[in-house]
């Protein structure tokens, strides 16, 4: 974990800035993702950080089947994407099934971990726990193996994800540290790239626990006006009238004084100053003005794009042919690394 500039500059000798981040395409994009990483992303990629954005559609079968709905998931999480300022002339978004290279280096990589270390993993343990599964599937213990490929096949540097994800990029700078000493001591293949995590608070969803796809307690993106203000007067509050800004004390009402401000740009104690002895319905209400206005210009970009999909799919398609090439000229590397380019 590092500021940004430090991540920018620490491996700069040797390997350019590179930027790669990804989602599951497991459902829309929600209010979390938009403030948590999201506003990152196009932050970077307006700075002219070269940002690569995957697909991760086999990082969805870790716990169920691929379902016939995920051509449609693929193209609503391309949407929210574009719609939020992701821009496919300056970034590349890609998926995982259209890039065989990058799959083939989780071979080599698995000889690097050690199964403890996969078992210990404590973000694996929660998913496998959640799933409902009664016994761990081969890709749900070494898909860390498999995020190791994405990051590391394009030689990414940074990697902006939430806290969640740091058991994952601690194990991928442990295989690229470990490739390069058995491999490429003199000439190291792979950089060690570091988390960027978002300073924003971590959001709750409506029922006050973490915001997230698979608790139905998400707004997304793509909700309607409507709908945002109907889930925001569900919202949990609590009975004092006064409002306040205190996230110990206070988690629920601190988070929507928290929307507020993100959606607005102000500190969040200016915006429980505003309402004070005002209550939770002024509070509810201001929570759906901000969101609302915030969200208005993001909801038209993606309903308009969701009306073209053979756009969105071109989009796919040029940017994983994209990463092709990159994939391929490591896998070259790799190939003379280890003695395999007969
Ligand atoms: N595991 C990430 C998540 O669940 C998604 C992901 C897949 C990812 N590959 C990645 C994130 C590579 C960052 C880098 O959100």
């Amino acid at each position: 974990m590092t500021n940004l500039e430090n991540a920018v500059t620490s491996n700069s000798n040797r390997f350019a800035p590179r930027v790669l981040t990804g989602d599951r395409p497991t459902g829309k994009l929600h209010l979390g993702h938009l403030f948590g990483t999201l506003q990152n992303r196009v932050r970077l990629q307006d700075e002219g950080v070269d940002l690569m954005v995957l697909v991760a559609d086999y990082q969805t079968i870790t716990d169920r089947d691929s379902p016939a709905s995920l051509p449609e998931d693929v193209d609503e999480l391309i949407a929210d994407y574009l719609a939020v300022g992701i821009d496919p002339t300056r970034a590349t978004i890609f998926a995982h099934s259209l890039v065989p290279e990058l799959n083939q280096l989780m071979l080599p990589f698995l000889s690097l971990v050690t199964l403890p270390e996969l078992l210990r993993n404590p973000t694996v343990k929660d998913e496998a726990a959640g799933s409902g599964m009664p016994t761990l599937n081969g890709l749900m213990l070494t898909y860390p193996v498999h995020q190791a490929a994405d990051i590391l096949f394009c030689q990414a540097t940074i990697v902006p994800v939430g806290a969640d994800q740091l058991p994952h990029l601690e194990q991928t700078r442990a295989i690229a540290r470990r490739f390069n000493r058995r491999y490429a001591p003199d000439h190291p293949v792979f950089p060690e790239p570091e988390a960027l995590l978002s300073d924003a608070p971590v959001l709750l969803g409506i029922d006050g626990r973490k915001m997230s796809k698979s608790r139905n307690n998400a707004i997304t993106l793509a909700a309607s006006a409507d709908e945002t203000a109907r889930l925001l007067r569900q919202a949990k509050t609590d009975a004092d009238p006064n409002i306040t800004y205190e996230p110990k004390t206070r988690p629920e009402v601190a988070n929507l004084v928290l929307l507020i401000a993100l959606c607005e740009n102000v500190p969040p104690a200016t915006v429980a100053a505003e309402i004070g002895g005002r209550g939770a319905a002024e509070l509810k209400r201001r929570a759906t003005e901000a969101v609302n206005e915030k969200l208005e210009p993001i909801r038209l970009r993606r309903a308009e794009l969701m009306s073209d999909r053979g756009y969105l799919r071109t989009i796919l398609q040029d940017g994983s042919l994209a990463a092709r090439a990159i994939a391929q000229n490591t896998l070259e590397q790799v190939s003379t690394a280890m003695h395999t380019n007969y």
